[in-house]
């Protein structure tokens, strides 16, 4: 395969504006260990160069976001305009591959656009569909070593893909068609998503049977066939929170575990908004007095700033909202400003609050001194 990669293209205006200027001086706009001397070097090589707008290449990867919108039914409008906007520079040789988590068929429709437009291209592209699987904070180690499944419209179409990734992909490049590629990342992340909503049912029964759940899955893991992952506060992210409703809503018949887990995931976190509401009246009628109350962490996941999705930001807002008069500390180390919440600091927060709500298990949060004399609601594990 010769020629060049398609250009980074960005659609927000102003937001992306800055992006694309940011990039083309060899910077970059997000925190990803190893990117930043990558980035620098390949611009300072002339081999990458962002723009605003498509520019022609050979081959063209989308890599836009698919939300979902009410009633968690899947957005693939930002993959129909990226497509709309690459169809007139499309050439004959060249190769489409989209890389957005995306609902079963959609590569089979953008092909059916690009067609329906260019109908003089049919049977002259490639056309494929090839998962994003990296995990942030280790992106630049996946993207090279991770094993991708690749998905083409026909046969060909997999085979020109499965070219195009060698170039640069150290690990196995699995064939198959575009359908079954896209299943297998929304089943990957349904899978992740079943697994925590048995742990986080089990938190719940084990909160009723004064059991000590931690306890209990470390023990059940003994088993040498048992691999029960730990309970949260809920799911949260881009990923395991949103990708499952791309199966439920296309076979609601069919999909009684992945569309439970999803309740049961979603339930954990109102279930852990209300214990916080409950261990306030009750110090209140023991105390007399209105508790002080640190809200411990806020993002999706330990040890990222990223609050996308996240059900710790959904628990801290609905304790506010109940809230009477108490005072609240909300925490999160990885963040300095937060437009919404007055960010505290967490040993400050933790020295002064009566009831301490962990709901994130960050490393720092780890090194606190275990206090006998607070409430503490552990949602995380942070003390286990
Ligand atoms: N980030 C990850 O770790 C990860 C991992 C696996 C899968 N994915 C999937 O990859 C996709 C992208 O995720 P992301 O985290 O990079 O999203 P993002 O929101 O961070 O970035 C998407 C980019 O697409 C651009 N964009 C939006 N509409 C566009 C258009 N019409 N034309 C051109 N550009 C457009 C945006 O401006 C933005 O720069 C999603 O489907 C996501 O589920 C992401």
């Amino acid at each position: 395969m010769s020629g060049s990669i398609g250009p980074l293209l960005a659609a927000d205006e102003q937001f992306n504006h800055k992006i694309v200027e940011t990039i083309n001086q060899g910077e970059i706009h997000i925190i990803e260990p190893e990117l930043k001397d990558f980035v620098a070097d390949t611009v300072k090589k002339g081999f990458l160069k962002a723009y605003k707008t498509v520019q022609p290449a050979d081959v063209y990867l989308v890599v836009v976001p698919t939300p979902f919108k009410e009633k968690n039914e899947p957005d693939i409008s930002f993959v129909q305009a990226a497509t709309k906007a690459i169809l007139p520079l499309l050439k004959v040789g060249d190769t489409y591959i989209i890389e957005s988590t995306s609902p079963v068929g959609t590569t089979e429709k953008m092909r059916d656009l690009i067609f329906q437009e260019r109908p003089e291209l049919k049977g002259q592209l490639y056309i494929a569909y090839c998962p994003e699987r990296v995990l942030p904070g280790n992106v630049m180690y996946e993207l090279v070593h991770n094993d991708r499944v690749i998905g083409g419209i026909d046969e060909k179409s997999t085979d020109k893909a499965v070219a195009f990734y060698s170039k640069y992909v150290e690990g196995q490049l699995h064939k198959t068609n575009a359908r079954t590629a896209e299943m297998c990342k929304l089943v990957e992340n349904s899978s992740r998503d079943v697994q925590i909503a048995f742990a986080n049912e089990l938190s719940l029964i084990c909160d009723k049977a004064g059991i000590n759940v931690w306890e209990l899955i470390s023990l059940a893991n003994k088993h040498p066939r048992v691999n029960i992952l730990q309970p949260g506060c809920g799911v949260g992210g881009h990923c395991i929170a949103v990708d499952p409703y791309f199966i439920v809503s296309d076979y609601p018949m069919e999909t009684k575990i992945i569309g439970t887990a999803r309740n049961v995931n979603n339930y954990k976190s109102f279930w852990c908004a209300e214990k916080v509401q409950n261990e306030k009246l009750k110090f209140e009628l023991e105390r007399g007095r209105k508790p002080k109350i640190a809200i411990m962490g806020l993002a999706f996941k330990p040890n990222i700033d990223d609050l996308r999705e996240s059900p710790a930001k959904y628990i801290a807002q609905r304790v506010l909202q109940n809230s009477n008069n108490e005072e609240y500390y909300i925490v999160e180390p990885n963040i300095k400003d937060h437009k919404v919440f007055k960010l505290t600091d967490y040993k400050f927060a933790y020295d002064n609050a009566d009831i301490v709500v962990f709901l994130v298990a960050h490393n720092e949060f780890k090194e606190l001194n275990p206090s006998n004399e607070k409430v503490i609601l552990d949602f995380c594990g942070v003390s286990n």
